[in-house]
């Protein structure tokens, strides 16, 4: 008897994510049936630092893990013996994050001998839209944004990545969380800012919009970040009124603009008739919604995953993992974590 594999296995796949600050578990059957997803997070053990704490996330991606493997299977309904294959997160992220991950993946590979599949993790957050649209297939045009990053990636072919831009400084949730921390909202900074932006004027104040008008794809927000900070502090040493919701709306506004233009001008130079947002920045409304418009009055249209699947999760990781796994891309047990592992 064969199963989903060809080879008599169910198709099972068991994703390990612990690249930054959420400890993910997921089982995913064929890449594209997710029985079970546990996203732990440690937002609460970061938030009083104002970000993330690479030596309390290793801790506390320990302290998890365990729980979090049993989580996976006993709601997929599973037991490690029905498991065709783990794949997990090898980077990029933080080292010691990641290390937790990779050795309790290579742990159960050895226990349970099927394969390890070690996934990048900037591809499994494209992948996001591959596992949740059963439909859609490249070419596509992907804008990843996150925490730690800002990439806009033509995507012509399966796994094939043309990078074509990415941010000089900060990226673009770093900026959200370094702006809200500013303005005194809460941790993590993008859904604050999200929020409070409804109440705001976006036209308040006019930040600058950083190589908006410039002929490449990359993107600069340090100097929106000080710009603004330099506009509370002039604010509140002159006495006037800090109006936080307009503050957050203008920056908001200066982000997305520059986005919507340059995810718009490289979908149409590239020709692609489909366009994927993955990464917690993902989760905007503004962002989304100004993109939405803007697309689809030129017929290209806007994908983007709920926000379990847009921000670290381990679906992902185990979705690409099942496709690596087909094409032989099979993992060595001495296969190391790479903090700066690029996309391409
Ligand atoms: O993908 P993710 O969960 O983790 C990383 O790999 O970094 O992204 C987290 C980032 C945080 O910086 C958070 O502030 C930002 O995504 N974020 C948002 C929103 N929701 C989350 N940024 C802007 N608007 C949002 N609604
Ligand atoms: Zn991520």
């Amino acid at each position: 008897m064969t199963g989903e594999d060809g080879k008599g296995g169910k198709g099972l796949v068991l994703g390990i994510e612990t690249s930054c600050d959420e400890t993910s578990t997921a089982v995913v059957r064929g890449g594209r049936d997710t029985l079970s997803l546990v996203i732990s997070s440690q937002a609460d053990v970061h938030r009083r630092f104002g970000g993330v704490v690479p030596e309390l996330a290793s801790r506390a991606h320990l302290e998890a893990m365990l729980p979090a493997l049993q989580m996976a299977l006993d709601n997929a309904q599973v037991g490690p013996c029905d498991l065709d294959a783990v794949a997990v997160t090898r980077g990029p992220g933080l080292i010691g994050a990641l290390l937790v991950g990779l050795t309790a993946a290579k742990a159960l590979a050895f226990a349970l001998d099927i394969p390890l599949v070690a996934v990048n993790h900037l591809e499994a957050h494209i992948y996001a839209n591959f596992l949740y649209f059963p439909e859609l297939e490249p070419p596509v045009l992907a804008f990843l944004a996150s925490g730690g990053h800002t990439m806009l990636v033509h995507v012509p072919a399966h796994r094939r990545y043309e990078v074509l831009g990415e941010t000089l400084d900060d990226a673009a949730g770093e900026a959200y969380d370094k702006v809200a921390r500013y303005l005194g909202l809460g941790y993590p900074g993008g859904p604050e800012i999200d929020r409070i932006s409804r109440e705001g004027d976006p036209a308040a104040v006019r930040f600058p919009r950083a190589m908006m008008r410039d002929h490449g794809y990359d993107f600069s927000l340090s100097g929106l970040k000080t710009a603004v900070i330099n506009h509370v502090r002039k604010l509140r040493e002159s006495g006037e009124e800090v109006r936080v919701a307009d503050i957050a709306a203008s920056f908001q506004a200066a982000v997305v603009d520059v986005q919507v233009h340059k995810i718009t001008r490289a979908a149409l130079e590239r020709g692609v008739q489909r366009v994927v947002l993955a990464g917690g920045v993902a989760a905007n409304r503004s962002l989304r919604e100004r993109l939405e418009a803007e697309l689809s009055r030129r017929g290209i249209r806007l994908y983007y995953p709920p926000m379990n699947l847009c921000v670290d999760n381990a679906a992902m990781i185990a979705a690409l993992g099942w496709r690596m796994l087909q094409e032989g891309e099979v993992s060595s047990l001495e296969v190391d974590a790479s903090a700066n592992l690029p996309l391409a």
